[in-house]
């Protein structure tokens, strides 16, 4: 639903996704480890032929794009849309094929006279406020029979890679995550994903559930990279806390990753869910 509280979250996602996009995309895009080995199994349950026409929602920095253009070949024609420019400017500087396009555009809000035999989504339906009205976008987008195909993440400790800190850092800042924003594990279990999804009207859902691996390195490398790689505003949060609190903090996380680290270092499972669904 749109209200006040959706629109500053939007805006705060789109300043956060405009800072860390290099990051992001040098870190994990182009890198088939961890999660994004679900990009190739995405792609493969969104069943594209040569000549299709695709629309990658929430593209970022194109690591679907890419890989759908392998699929669809020359004849075929693919849209990435993201609510960030830096991601964007970054998807066009790596992607130079002439039937790839790319626009600025919110989820929740666009419209294409043009019907796509697919529609892709990974790692973004749980960013939107109102996914219900995304998903509603998504159906209007594609042709009779077409495809969706999204991922998202594992919700809670099935992904511990992100509870670990995450849980820790809510507990010593309450208000860390912005007003507005929704519960980024609400998709992150089959029984609800498929929910959404039949609730949207989609049909012949099938969800693929993988458990991937991914090691960050020692406790050390995770800690420095947690805060390396995020944005300012969370950064100043955490920045604000004091040494003992700080100690406190680093010593709540380091606990829950003891389960997962052998040899000092650590191993976690990445729970990803990836769906296709039919637009009847
Ligand atoms: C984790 S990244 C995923 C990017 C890409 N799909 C991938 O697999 O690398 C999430 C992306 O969702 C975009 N995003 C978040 N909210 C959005 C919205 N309301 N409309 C469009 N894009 C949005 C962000 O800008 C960001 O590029």
């Amino acid at each position: 639903m749109a209200n006040s509280n959706n629109i500053e979250y939007k805006k705060r996602i789109i300043k956060t996704w405009n800072e860390i996009a290099p990051r992001y995309h040098k870190r994990w895009v182009g890198k088939s480890t961890g999660p994004f080995q679900s990009t190739q199994k995405l792609v493969s349950m969104a069943k594209l032929r040569r000549g299709n026409t695709v629309l990658d929602l929430a593209c970022g920095t194109g690591a679907v794009t890419r890989q759908i253009l392998a699929k669809i070949g020359k004849s075929g024609h693919v849209i990435g849309l993201d609510s960030s420019q830096a991601a964007l400017a970054i998807a066009k500087k790596s992607i130079k094929e002439k039937n790839a396009d790319f626009a600025i555009f919110d989820a929740e809000n666009f419209e294409f006279s043009q019907k796509f035999d697919a529609v892709t989504c990974q790692y973004a339906l749980f960013f939107f406020p109102n996914a219900t009205k995304a998903l509603a976008n998504i159906k209007k987008a594609l042709k009779k029979n077409g495809t969706l195909a999204l991922a998202v993440h594992g919700a809670g400790d099935s992904v511990p890679y992100f509870s670990s800190i995450l849980d820790s850092v809510q507990k010593f800042i309450p208000d860390y995550l912005p007003s507005g924003a929704p519960d980024l594990d609400r998709f992150g279990t089959k029984e609800n994903l498929k929910k959404a999804i039949v609730r949207a009207g989609f049909s012949n859902v099938v969800i693929k559930e993988h458990k991937f691996w991914y090691s960050p390195g020692t406790f050390a490398k995770y800690w420095s990279d947690y805060h390396k790689y995020l944005a300012k505003p969370l950064r100043e949060k955490l920045d604000k806390l004091d040494q003992k609190q700080k100690a406190e903090l680093r010593k709540t996380v380091l606990e829950k990753t003891i389960s997962y680290t052998r040899n000092g270092i650590i191993r976690f499972p990445w729970k990803v869910l990836v769906l296709s669904a039919q637009k009847p």
